[in-house]
């Protein structure tokens, strides 16, 4: 089993976007029992809070149900994890520094980084304080990177 865990901030918009797409990609490609897919944020800010609204209106309009509850991560997500994905630049620099040792370093990425149409060090952008179209645009990007990442572990991984 390959473990992936989406990290944004509130763990409330961008990362269960990011996981509802990447299940929808993985069970599209029957790959469901070799791919599980998590979310987590690096604040605590919204604890055991389901995704925003406009989160899951997004989803509904995609066809895909965005759920779960937001939860921080943890230290032992990084064992837990094989891939840990940064939704952007600043996520990345908090888990940069919180990565217990090399070997957990070399689990995070930045999610863009997968997505070969995109400019190094690109973010997923946070759609928080903004309005529907920032919704479903992180979900087109999720949709890019999450298809790239898939081929990226088929490929590394013979899936
Ligand atoms: P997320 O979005 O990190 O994609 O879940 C945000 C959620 C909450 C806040 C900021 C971004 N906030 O400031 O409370």
């Amino acid at each position: 089993m390959i473990r992936l865990c989406f990290v944004c901030l509130g763990n409330i918009c961008r990362s269960p976007i990011a996981k509802a797409v990447m299940r929808e990609q993985v069970q599209n490609a029957a790959l469901g029992n070799q791919v599980e897919v998590d979310a987590a944020g690096t604040s605590s800010e919204h604890l055991g809070s389901p995704p925003d609204w406009r989160a899951r209106s997004a989803g509904v309009r995609h066809g895909f149900m965005v759920d779960g509850r937001a939860r921080q991560f943890t230290k032992a997500d990084w064992d837990r994890f094989d891939y840990i994905l940064a939704m952007d630049s600043t996520n990345l620099r908090h888990l940069t520094r919180q990565a217990p040792s090399k070997h957990a370093l070399g689990k995070l990425h930045l999610l863009r980084s997968f997505d070969a149409s995109s400019l190094p060090g690109a973010s997923v952008p946070d759609p928080y304080y903004g309005g529907d179209a920032g919704f479903d645009e992180v979900v087109s990007i999720c949709e890019r990177a999450c298809s790239d990442l898939l081929q990226h572990l088929r490929k590394v991984h013979r899936l």
